[in-house]
């Protein structure tokens, strides 16, 4: 039996207290409970930290459109990720925007070729994100806009070769024609490598142009076109989040009205989408786009929960690197107001309709069933930012009085922005805001009550951001258990807190602008750490009303939080105790009300002997939650493992 195994047992065993007291709790379990909202838990994802391009979508090629640009990074540009290697031939290549595929995709590449020996060739490699992991057994899509001048004698093979240039698959692209045409091909490599490329290899003579170069793998989440990387979706299904945030963050509102997230460019053909600069300093390609983000909502069963900039850019920028809080001349304010009523349209509406259209077009005739729809991100509470904040409300409330608009009430959980934003929400009478704090574990436990007296006739709450953040920025158990003791107190205010998501979602390792993350990744593996699994427990067994404990009519030591729900789809009562100190502590518990004698049981313990310990690609399950069964009886006597959450779920007792 493993140390760690050892550990819980003994805690679990009733036999090593090294406790002084006994709490004991009396818990209504027959009674209805307080009502928790049924979307309490979900996530927040933004592009940030190669979330998106290079993380979640599962396009392989960067920078296949070839709009990269120093905007992106400073020494970024149109070539960035693209390596040019003469094998027996010569080769030149330059950038073109004379005739582009689409507005909105001004640049492409122009390659001129020469290559006079039927053995020679010039080849075009892009190794993806830190290299292409091709597996043996799977299909990878290719496909690639090209064109030609006249009079040429160009042929390409499209190859997907090893690191060291071997080839693994290989197809030909057929004769070009002088206007732009899709051309693609399926391929399958012969090995598994994890740092491979895509290779065009041009034969003959002559100038040929390129654009929007694509390799997907077959394989993505739910097999979806244009879809989702398999391994990295399916970790969020894994959080059975009730929503999805999207598409930020800082993101949403930019660097500049320049750089505003604008929903209209990332919707339609690929080729037709409008890249632009990341805000956390790379490129945003939009293949992940809002038909996306609402389509891998449906599929995992989530609501789609949709930010939109409040006419304002983020304020944050100036102080780093951009140009601060800029708002959209008023008189441009109408086709911004406009803008936000389309996407409700495109979202909701009919097929007939202008915007429902688009979706039909996309594949989703049905309605998306969109419900919320965030206006704003942490913005400073200025006067632009408040009248286009109104401005925008009211329209949508006006055409679409069933949508519940968020608003925003700054970075922090008080301050300047937080109480002038909770001022306006009142005066407007809000529905909901979304507030945000990242602080350090012990804020979190010393604020359990936080919510327990904010009024219950003003605006509801999201908590659309938090974690708690400990010097070096690791993904301690400390901070989990911060955490999760704050997630009782969630549920015990789960009337007025009606959402909440752990901030952000994705680090890629090496390519990280924010630590902590919930998940980590590389282009082979997915690391669940301690906070992962502390919002998978809370989502898995959230709950739908909440029963008050009496602890004696006392309170608990400041280490421990706790909170008891019932779950009414299963009957079953649901325990989670928070133990966030060193000592073991004895609970009795009183389940009032219950005619069994014997309740089943299952226990979930997450625990380490260490608070400061983590998972990591060397040890990632290190802390890993695990379940036994157990039998109990209406009273009985729980001792909590010293720096643990547990789960009690107890079998619909009636
Ligand atoms: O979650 C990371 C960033 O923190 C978000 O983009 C922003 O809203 C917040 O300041």
């Amino acid at each position: 039996m493993s140390k760690l195994a050892q550990f819980i047992l003994a805690a679990v065993c009733f036999t090593v207290p090294s406790f002084a007291q006994t709490f004991t709790a009396a818990i209504a379990a027959n009674e209805k409970g307080k009502p928790i909202s049924p979307r309490l838990f979900g996530i927040f994802f933004e592009d940030l930290n190669y979330a998106a391009d290079g993380g979640l979508y599962a396009e392989m090629v960067q920078n296949g459109s070839f709009e990269y640009s120093p905007l992106d990074q400073t020494d970024w540009n149109a070539l960035t990720a693209w390596q040019l290697s003469q094998r027996g031939g010569s080769g030149t290549l330059y950038i073109g925007d004379a005739r582009p595929l689409h507005p909105n995709n001004p640049r492409y590449l122009e390659f001129h070729c020469r290559c006079t020996n039927p053995d020679s060739a010039v080849a075009l490699s892009n190794a993806g994100f830190d290299g292409m992991v091709f597996s043996a057994d799977r299909l990878y899509d290719f496909s690639v806009f090209a064109r030609r001048q006249p009079r040429c004698t160009l042929t390409i093979q499209v190859r997907l070769e090893s690191a060291d240039g071997g080839l693994l698959a290989e197809g030909q692209i057929p004769s070009l024609t002088e206007d732009w045409k899709q051309y693609t091909l399926s391929l399958q490599p012969n090995q598994s490598v994890t740092s491979g490329r895509l290779t065009l290899l041009v034969h003959g003579q002559g100038v040929l142009y390129l654009d929007k170069v694509s390799l997907f793998p077959q394989d993505t989440f739910r097999k979806r076109k244009n879809g989702l990387r398999a391994d990295l979706a399916q970790v969020i299904a894994d959080l059975h989040p009730r929503f999805v945030r999207f598409p930020g963050g800082c993101l949403v509102h930019g660097d500049g009205l320049n750089n505003l997230y604008r929903w209209k460019n990332t919707i339609g053909p690929l080729e037709q989408r409008k890249e632009q600069k990341n805000i956390w300093r790379y490129h945003q390609s939009v293949g992940l786009g809002y038909f996306e983000y609402f389509q891998f909502c449906e599929d995992i069963g989530a609501e789609p929960l949709p930010i939109v900039a409040a006419g304002v850019s983020c304020q944050n920028t100036d102080r780093y690197w951009g140009v601060g809080q800029q708002a959209i001349p008023m008189e441009n304010m109408a086709d911004y107001v406009q803008e936000v009523l389309d996407l409700i349209e495109w979202a909701n509406g009919s097929p007939d309709s202008e915007w429902g259209s688009k979706r039909a077009q996309a594949g989703h005739p049905a309605p998306f069933g969109l419900k919320y729809l965030g206006i704003g991100n942490e913005d400073a509470q200025t006067p632009a930012f408040r009248e286009r904040f109104e401005m925008l409300y009211k329209a949508v409330k006006e055409k679409y009085p069933d949508i519940t608009v968020i608003g925003t009430v700054g970075p922090a959980p008080d301050g300047y922005d937080y109480e002038e934003g909770w001022k306006f929400a009142r005066t407007l009478s809000l529905e909901m805001v979304d507030e945000h704090y990242y602080k350090p574990p012990q804020w979190f436990w010393d604020h359990l009550n936080r919510y327990d007296t904010y009024s219950r006739s003003s605006s509801k709450v999201y908590l659309g951001e938090y974690a708690a953040h400990e010097p070096g920025r690791r993904n301690t158990l400390r901070s989990a258990l911060a955490e999760a003791a704050y997630m009782t107190a969630l549920e015990r205010n789960g009337d007025l807190v009606q959402m909440a998501s752990y901030a952000p979602l994705f680090g890629k390792q090496g390519h990280t602008q924010w630590n902590p993350n919930l998940i980590y990744f590389t282009n082979t593996q997915v690391l669940k750490t301690v906070n992962y699994y502390v919002q998978q427990l809370f989502s898995t067994n959230a709950g739908d009303s909440f029963l008050p404990a009496d602890w004696n009519g006392g309170t608990l030591p400041a280490t421990l939080a706790f909170s008891a729900v019932r779950e009414s789809r299963t009957g079953d009562i649901i325990l989670k105790i928070v133990n966030g100190g060193s000592s073991a502590h004895s609970l009795q518990f009183r389940l009032g009300g219950l005619d069994a004698a014997m309740l089943n049981a299952s226990q979930t313990v997450l625990t380490d002997e260490d608070p400061s310990a983590f998972n990591s690609f060397e040890n990632p399950h290190r802390i890993a939650p695990q379940t036994s069964s157990l039998n109990l009886q209406p009273e009985f006597e729980y001792t909590t493992t010293p720096f643990s959450l547990t789960i009690l779920r107890i079998q619909n007792p009636r």
